[in-house]
């Protein structure tokens, strides 16, 4: 792969050697925390804004532009460092009076990448980098039309969280490091399709261009980009969801409540600081449930069920613009930081809005999932606070974050009370908004404006276990759900004789179900869940967290007596959805007898090309799949 594209000089060649010893401290008002999953050094040399200019060219699948990049010089002489990936070349680097920089590519690093460094001059006070994206990039996924909903035209999607960003921009991608940024995308040989972007401001000069910009200091793993044959439906003057075409009006009915979502968080936590907060529905292929695009949620159709039941992700997507976009995780070591926070943030609104009984009944499932993968975690994992030094902070990635962090806040609720924590969180978000912090500064904080006002509230609480200790801790608050607790007493019936028909289910709701699927002991007779499917339709179910329970809870047994239907549906579900959370745990049920290996691998087969790079990566990993098949 390309190395030294200009010749390299003598001097060049010592400037670059020199970089190699640690720099003198910077004396920078506000150091960026050292994060091991990027080699950029923003304390020596900092990006501040990022101009893109991409053009996508859908034939073949490939983005050619620049990214201009603003830059802080915090140590003089050092160079820019960023982060890129295999799949960017660099064609060249230009100083803002068009003359060239020399440029540096080190050898890829599996998990990091490939370090770009560029020697500066004296007044470089920004650089252009020329370069292009290949089809591969580990971000980016192009469809062909008939991988979407409406096969329409093709699409293309970004997903930057957490370290793919550098697969299509080279910039430093550490969360730590905030920049503001703006882009021109240009549609060669698409220009009906339209182009979003995660940005405050969307506007078009010609057919196929595209102008946006993001005023806001924002981390990297946020800058989002999707291309496809996309529509609108306003749900309110600030509020939007785009989606392909033969979606978009289910889209506007499931989504009518997100306006009261964003109404109900400000009163709580403070103004919405990002002028839109639109809904972007996805191709199925979308690895996540959603992800938190500033000005521009990205989420799965999966959670279009119909009734609205799934719609508790769009009130986590839309907490995020609290909890990781204003006040982020300065590395992913801290990343309880926002995601313990948003699933906290997530109930509060699922309980102002559809009531404190959902909320509880969320919660309680969240600990009993929480609680089982525990269980299999190394002690290592079990903790807020993570070492990923050396790993993929996809590994991070566990109920730990999300509701063992928001465990620890509702037990400081508990303690101190709701409306003085109300007031700390509240100021959490606005004393650090647009910044980016590590795990101890939240400590500290907590420390001064919360433990410190109420001594003995705080004497309770053992914070230092809470972060830095395994398990879950005993004074962890456990909401009970009326409703949960009437699925486990149909449970016990059932699994003692009672007929399916008996525990009257069909008017249970969501989250009953799940309690009920998830909580059948694994050894239950299969002629007992064919009942269940004679009476209730499981199999039939539109409600794509329901189904993919049923799958795995038939999977439990094996594969082998699968009633045929069954089997049909389950090869349809995983050739058609992408999202991992929901791929992961069928292969992975399949995966565990020889017949199922054989039926996961055919069906795999066909559908490994439809899947994002980051289901890929999982899915390949669990049935030893390699790049021959
Ligand atoms: N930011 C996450 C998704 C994510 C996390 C992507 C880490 C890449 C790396 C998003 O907010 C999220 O948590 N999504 C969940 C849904 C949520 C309701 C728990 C998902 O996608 O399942
Ligand atoms: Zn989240």
């Amino acid at each position: 792969m390309p190395a030294l594209r200009s010749q390299p000089t003598l001097a060049l060649l010592t400037l670059l050697a020199a970089c190699a010893s640690p720099p003198p401290a910077p004396d920078s008002p506000n150091p960026v925390p050292d994060d091991p999953h990027s080699q950029s050094r923003p304390n020596e040399t900092r990006v501040t804004h990022l101009a893109l200019d991409l053009s996508a060219d859908f034939a073949s699948q490939s983005l050619t532009g620049t990214a201009q990049l603003s830059l802080q010089r915090l140590v003089p002489g050092a160079p820019l460092v960023l982060d890129t990936a295999p799949s960017i070349s660099v064609l060249s680097v230009h100083a803002a009076d068009g003359s060239p920089r020399p440029f540096l590519l080190a050898p890829a690093d599996p998990i990091l990448g490939s370090a770009l460094t560029i020697p500066l001059e004296p007044q470089d006070q920004s650089v252009s980098v020329r370069y292009s994206v290949r089809s591969d990039a580990r971000a980016v996924q192009w469809l062909a039309p008939e991988q979407t909903a409406s096969r329409r035209g093709p699409f293309l999607f970004t997903q930057g969280q957490a370290i793919l960003t550098r697969s299509w921009i080279p910039l430093q991608d550490s969360p730590g490091v905030r920049i503001t940024w703006e882009a021109t995308i240009r549609q060669n040989d698409h220009p009906e399709l339209a182009a979003v972007m995660s940005a405050q401001s969307r506007s078009s000069t010609a057919p196929g261009i595209t102008q946006f910009a993001m005023p806001h200091p924002v981390p990297s793993y946020l800058i989002a980009l999707a291309i496809g044959a996309l529509e609108r439906r306003e749900l309110s003057p600030r509020c939007a969801v785009w989606a392909e075409p033969g979606l978009v009006e289910l889209a506007a009915q499931e989504f009518e409540d997100v306006e009261r979502m964003v109404s109900t968080c400000e009163s709580l936590y403070g103004p919405y600081r990002w002028g839109r907060y639109d809904v972007l529905v996805l191709p199925p292929s979308f690895p996540f449930g959603g992800m938190e695009n500033p000005c521009l949620t990205f989420a799965t159709p999966t959670i279009l069920a119909g009734d609205k039941s799934l719609v508790a992700l769009i009130a986590h997507e839309l907490a995020h613009s609290w909890s990781g976009n204003l006040v982020t995780n300065a590395t992913w070591r801290d990343f309880w930081l926002n995601e313990g926070f948003t699933v906290y943030v997530e109930q509060r609104i699922v309980e102002a809005i559809f009531g404190a009984e959902r909320a509880r009944a969320e919660t309680q499932n969240g600990i009993t999932q929480l609680e089982s993968e525990l269980a299999s975690l190394p002690e290592g994992d079990q903790r807020l606070h993570l070492e990923l030094s050396g790993r993929d902070p996809d590994d991070a990635m566990t109920a730990v974050a999300y509701d063992k962090g928001a465990a620890f806040l509702r037990r400081l609720e508990l303690a101190f009370g709701r409306a003085r924590f109300d007031r700390f969180v509240r100021a959490w978000f606005d004393e650090h908004a647009f910044r980016s912090l590590t795990t101890e500064q939240f400590l500290a904080f907590l420390q001064t404006r919360l433990l410190d006002s109420d001594r003995s509230a705080a004497a309770a609480i053992d914070v230092a276990d809470w972060v830095h200790g395994k398990g879950l801790p005993a004074d962890c608050p456990r909401p009970r759900s009326e409703l949960l607790e009437a699925s486990d007493a149909a449970r016990e019936r059932f699994v003692a004789g009672a007929s399916a028909a008996s525990l009257a289910a069909g008017a249970w709701s969501t989250p009953q179900w799940l309690r009920f699927l998830n909580s059948l002991p694994a050894a239950l007779d299969r002629a007992r869940l064919v009942e269940l499917d004679e009476v209730y339709g499981l199999t039939r179910s539109g409600n794509s967290e329901l189904l993919a329970a049923w799958l795995e809870r038939n999977l439990a047994a094996g594969y082998l007596g699968l009633p045929p239907a069954l089997d049909a549906r389950l090869g349809g579900f995983l050739r058609e959805v992408g999202r991992r959370k929901f791929v992961k745990p069928l292969f992975a049920a399949l995966a565990k007898t020889p017949e199922g290996l054989v039926r996961a691998k055919a069906i795999y087969a066909e559908a490994r090309q439809r899947y994002h790079a980051v289901t890929r990566g999982t899915i390949d990993q669990l049935l030893g799949w390699s790049a021959g098949g």
